[in-house]
């Protein structure tokens, strides 16, 4: 990676006051900054309702920083003085302070450094704001030449999807927008493709004929109660399944591209194997779970059928996955945090095909630089040898000469170079809500409870029978 270009770069953030801006964003454009991997000018506009100042949305920025891992960057006071505010929100009704703000900052910008500024807006939003903003931006006359980064869940429904990629069209050229799924900017998602392509180890036996069962595991041990309002608006299947845990599967599961250095070919693969998602059959595949205390939290009615965790059996019509369940799941207040890929191999053929352990596995674990291992069976060593799994492993950001970026920052760093590698598609979309829309029917299950602390209710078990799930301490001696 290099900078991007010297064309300076104003980053509009909209919901700068909230969650997804202090975790995910703000971090995510310092860290770009600190690396030198941002032009030398450049600007953050936060945006929102709040009717703050300058100096509160810098105090914000600051305490944002000092929460993240990396820190506040040695030269903080000048990336302070980048941060501006514009409140009163931004609709096409009104659209508040921000075409005052960006006109100053787009002066201040010519002045340093003699051209116009490329213009992002950044949409930290829940999914129900996009359609105001989005006409706010043809209407206001601030969408020429600017890209647009839109957060998941990118609608709500198959229908509401629809719509609303109906009024993107309406103001904003496909090569504006960024349809963010951050966990396609993971590092070790983004070496599946070496991985697969570049060792035939892996690449050979990529395919039903030799992989029984995937597992794409992503508990987490995090509570909703900061964010009660968002959570029960969404639920887990709608804020991890159709998003997040879908364009892994799709990451796993697609053929070949045509060339991995033509953008297009690698968005067309990802858009093939999404188009061959079964819809999903609720009551055959599908567990959902609600944590004990649940409707406790403020905000919650108590009679809430929210999903805190789904369990779901995907199936991928291709050619190369016909019959494998790909068996998806994630919950929050559960037993830790994990996010692992973990292909289950086929028994063995030949004479010790009635004697090993456990299936083979190759694990790729994509939280952080990522790690990846494989389960082995192997031979205890010793006076009396018997058949014991073994596991062998790497972690990714231990590769000499690597330099592990967040899945953010490679992603605003793809924006600001117009590469949509990364990004998914309306196809993708429709797509993956098509598979889903039984879920959101009269078909749904009821969320089933489970303990905080726990894997979740026990009937997520024959999802992937005759396996356990992997992660689980009895199905994963490291787990
Ligand atoms: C977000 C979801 O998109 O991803 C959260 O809204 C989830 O519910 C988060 O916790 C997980 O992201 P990460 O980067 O922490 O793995």
């Amino acid at each position: 990676m290099t900078t991007t270009d010297a064309r300076p770069v104003v980053v509009v953030l909209f919901g700068a006051t909230g969650d997804l801006a202090r975790r995910m964003v703000m971090p995510a454009l310092v860290e770009l900054h600190e690396r030198g991997l941002l032009p030398t000018s450049w600007r953050l506009i936060g945006c929102a309702t709040d009717p703050w100042d300058d100096d509160a949305f810098r105090a914000r920025l600051e305490a944002s920083l000092a929460e993240h891992e990396r820190g506040l960057p040695a030269d903080w006071e000048a990336v302070r003085r980048r941060a501006r505010y514009a409140g009163r929100g931004f609709t096409d009704a009104d659209p508040g302070e921000l075409p005052e703000v960006l006109t100053q900052v787009r002066q201040e910008l010519a002045e340093e450094s003699g051209s116009d500024p490329l213009v992002v807006y950044f949409l930290a939003v829940p999914p129900a704001a996009y359609p105001a903003i989005t006409r706010g931006l043809g209407r206001h006359g601030l969408a020429p030449d600017a890209r647009v980064v839109y957060e998941k869940p990118y609608g709500t429904s198959l229908a509401d999807f629809e719509e609303l990629d109906a009024t993107v069209r309406q103001v904003l050229a496909e090569d504006q927008v960024f349809r963010i799924d951050h966990f396609l900017g993971k590092q070790a998602v983004q070496s599946i493709y070496a991985l697969r392509f570049a060792n035939r180890i892996f690449g050979s036996q990529w395919d039903a004929r030799s992989v029984e069962q995937v597992q794409i595991d992503v508990p987490e041990a995090l509570d909703v109660a900061n964010r009660a309002a968002f959570y029960e608006a969404t639920g887990a299947a709608l804020d991890m399944l159709v998003t997040h845990l879908f364009h892994v599967a799709s990451q796993v599961a697609m053929d070949p591209p045509a060339d991995l250095r033509d953008p297009q070919a690698i968005v067309a693969a990802r858009d093939a194997v999404m188009s061959r998602f079964r819809p999903l059959d609720p009551a055959r595949d599908v567990v959902l779970g609600q944590f004990e205390g649940y409707t406790d939290i403020d905000g919650v009615p108590a009679d809430s059928t929210q999903d805190t965790f789904v369990a779901a059996r995907l199936w991928i019509d291709t050619d190369r996955w016909r019959g494998v369940p790909f068996v998806l799941r994630t919950g929050k207040r559960m037993a830790r945090k994990a996010q692992r890929i973990t292909l289950v191999m086929r028994p063995p053929e030949g004479p010790l095909a009635s004697e090993a352990p456990g299936p083979d596995t190759i694990e790729i674990d994509f939280s952080g630089p990522g790690h990846i291992s494989v389960g082995l069976t192997v031979l205890t060593p010793g006076p009396d040898p018997d058949l014991a799994l073994g596991r062998a492993g790497l972690a990714l950001g231990d590769v000499p000469g690597g330099e592990p970026i967040s899945a953010y920052a490679s992603l605003i760093h793809d924006v600001l170079a117009g590469d949509h590698t990364l990004f998914t598609t309306s196809h993708c979309l429709r797509s993956a809500f098509t598979a889903f829309a039984p879920l959101q029917g009269p078909d749904r299950p009821l969320p089933l409870p489970y303990p905080p602390g726990s894997w979740g209710p026990p009937e997520a078990c024959r999802l992937t029978a005759p396996h356990p799930w992997m992660l689980e301490p009895s199905g994963d001696a490291s787990a």
